[in-house]
């Protein structure tokens, strides 16, 4: 907190050294009405979730594994970009921090040399016509080694310890992760998606590139074109037509 250059962010923040999963925690306390901005950061997870039912590993004391109650405003069509926003933020804070160069892999993930560095997990509660909050699950592998891992991870998965070759300091970069989700949800709430777009697609790993795209229905490939207003990755078919995909895993080939 020392840190925090932030109006809101963080200013709230509930730290516990073990829990199950920081997002259950954020839910309950969105829940019973945790202003804008309230962070709940944990040192160990003992169940931390990934996307779409994954587990994610969260060693004590090793990464940063916090959640964000956000309460922007925004509909609940507006809300899926917000990750969009996040991982933006989140390469931002790395790149001011560490000589570490990450590339964004649509939607959500931050890669280092091709390796998972971070995951974000964006879920909200909302009245079908407004958001109450969207809480961001953000999960950054900050000082394991390569054998704090689960071995099933270990070819894929970083931390910036092992990139940079030094541990870093987690509060510090905790602090400089919210210092950029503050303004850049607050840009995407005022001027819309079409600067986080741009920066969003400077980072991006796969544009312009050939794009192997599974989805539960199927697999296919496309070269990648870019990001939608509404954040779907688009993709340019090999018969010349866009496709603009909701949710899917991406492999460049
Ligand atoms: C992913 O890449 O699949 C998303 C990973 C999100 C992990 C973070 S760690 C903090 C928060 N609490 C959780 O249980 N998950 C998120």
């Amino acid at each position: 907190q020392q840190f925090l250059q932030t109006e809101n962010y963080g200013r709230s923040m509930r730290h516990v050294e073990t829990c199950p999963s920081t997002q259950i925690l954020a839910h309950e306390e969105a829940q019973n009405g945790a202003p804008n901005g309230t962070v709940i950061i944990a040192d160990e997870q003992t169940a931390g979730k990934g996307r779409l039912s994954r587990p994610w590993s969260s060693a004590a004391g090793k990464g940063i594994w916090m959640s964000v109650i956000t309460r922007p405003e925004l509909t609940p069509q507006q809300a899926p970009q917000m990750t969009l926003v996040a991982a933006v933020a989140i390469v931002r804070a790395i790149e001011e921090l560490t000589e570490v160069t990450p590339a964004i892999k649509w939607p959500n993930d931050i890669l280092v040399n091709g390796r998972k560095l971070t995951g974000i997990l964006t879920e909200l509660q909302a009245d079908p016509d407004r958001v109450k909050a969207i809480i961001l699950g953000i999960g950054m592998n900050v000082n394991q080694q390569l054998e704090d891992f689960p071995e099933e991870i270990r070819a894929i998965a970083t931390s910036l310890c092992i990139e940079e070759g030094q541990p870093l300091s987690r509060p510090k970069l905790a602090a400089k992760v919210l210092d950029y989700l503050e303004l850049y949800v607050a840009l995407y709430v005022k001027k819309g998606f079409a600067p986080i777009k741009i920066l969003w697609e400077s980072y991006a790993d796969s544009i312009g590139k050939r794009v192997r795209i599974s989805t539960l229905q199927d697999t296919y490939e496309a070269t990648a074109k870019g990001i939608s207003e509404d954040g779907r990755l688009e993709v340019v078919l090999d018969d010349g037509s866009i496709r603009g995909i909701y949710s899917a895993d991406i492999h460049i080939i």
